[in-house]
């Protein structure tokens, strides 16, 4: 089969389409005819080698998220599977490819109007946003804030915080054009991505924080009396040692912070969530925002697009 790998940690010119062994599914697992594969921010970073030392080697398959048609179950008790169209969860590689396994826990069943490449954008990302949400505790009428909203995390938590009745949705953005696409997907207050906007002094209830970076404490200073943020992605790096700081210094105000990963969560409650969001998107209640859709023998080219902050939701390929 045709698959792309990360030959060369660095920059995306390191990645090659190779031919490779199609994969064996084992005892547990599906065979998977891959139909798109979600490109997500978490690729460049393990393509840019900055992982290598949680044991990432060069020479894998990059890519955690397709959409197919099963062809084959590694135990004859879960034939059954075989000829159904399915979302599934790869693992920390695998997915570049033209097939791939994948665990029978981490794979969900595509109801009936949902396209493969709408699948990809929201099957990862709308469980994530889902649970850190409710990690949150985010209630009915608060204010939130999303840092980082133009990706698919970012997406689809205005999304479900718009379906579930808020306050004010606040995002940040780099650009007006980006910010009038996020305020058609619910936001109602644009800020910049140090936090300054048309709501300068407004406190949040809570912080859905995608970029960490060294921002961060500036961000926990917006939280509201008894404000909790939850940090669920480091696309702009760690933040600074001392960031604990901000909380200690505003003691009285009952604020908090902590980390979110889907990790933690059980793989059923993910599937039914997820479930639960593909048909929702099936009937026009979600939307799937896909930036662009290229040939899997493009990866490079994506991840190139990735770097240059021109996406706005997901890059889907397809073999
Ligand atoms: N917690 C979990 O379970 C979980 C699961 C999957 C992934 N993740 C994490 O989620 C992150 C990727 O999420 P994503 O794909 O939604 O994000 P993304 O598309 O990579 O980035 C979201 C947005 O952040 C803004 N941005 C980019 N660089 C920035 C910077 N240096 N400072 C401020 N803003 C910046 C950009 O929008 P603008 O240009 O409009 O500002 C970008 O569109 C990764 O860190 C990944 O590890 C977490």
């Amino acid at each position: 089969m045709k698959a792309v790998s990360i030959q060369t940690f660095g920059d995306p010119g390191g990645m090659a389409v190779i031919d490779a062994p199609a994969p064996a599914p084992k005892p547990g697992q599906l065979l998977i005819e891959v139909r798109t594969i979600g490109v997500g921010g978490v690729d460049a970073v393990i393509r840019r080698g900055t992982l290598g030392g949680y044991g990432f080697r060069e020479g894998i398959i990059p890519g955690s998220e397709v959409a197919g048609r099963v062809i084959a179950a590694g135990d004859p008790a879960d034939a059954a599977w075989v000829g159904r169209d399915v979302w599934a969860f790869t693992g920390v590689g695998g997915a570049y490819a033209e097939q791939a396994v994948a665990r029978l826990e981490d794979v969900t069943e595509l109801p009936e109007g949902l396209a493969p490449v709408d699948a990809v954008a929201l099957g990862s990302a709308g469980p994530v946003a889902h649970f850190a949400l409710a990690q949150a505790r985010f209630g009915r009428g608060e204010s939130l804030l999303v840092r980082g909203a133009a990706g698919s995390l970012g997406i689809m938590a205005i999304q479900l915080a718009t379906l579930g009745d808020a306050g004010a949705i606040a995002v940040t953005t780099s650009s007006p054009e980006r910010g009038k696409r996020l305020r058609e997907l619910g936001a109602t207050v644009l800020l910049d991505r140090s936090g300054d906007g048309d709501a300068l002094s407004r406190e949040f209830d809570v912080v859905l924080d995608i970029i960490g970076g060294h921002a961060v404490p500036s961000f926990i200073d917006r939280l509201a009396d008894n404000g909790r943020m939850v940090s669920i992605g480091v696309v702009g790096g760690y933040p600074p040692a001392d960031f604990g700081m901000a909380l200690m210094r505003s003691f009285q105000r009952s604020r908090s912070f902590g980390t979110f990963s889907l990790n933690t969560v059980p793989t059923d409650e993910r599937n039914r969530i997820r479930a639960e969001q593909f048909a929702a998107a099936a009937r026009g209640e979600l939307r799937a925002v896909v930036h662009d859709v290229l040939p899997l023998t493009a990866a490079a080219d994506a991840h190139r697009r990735i770097e240059s902050g021109e996406v706005f939701g997901r890059i889907v390929l397809t073999p």
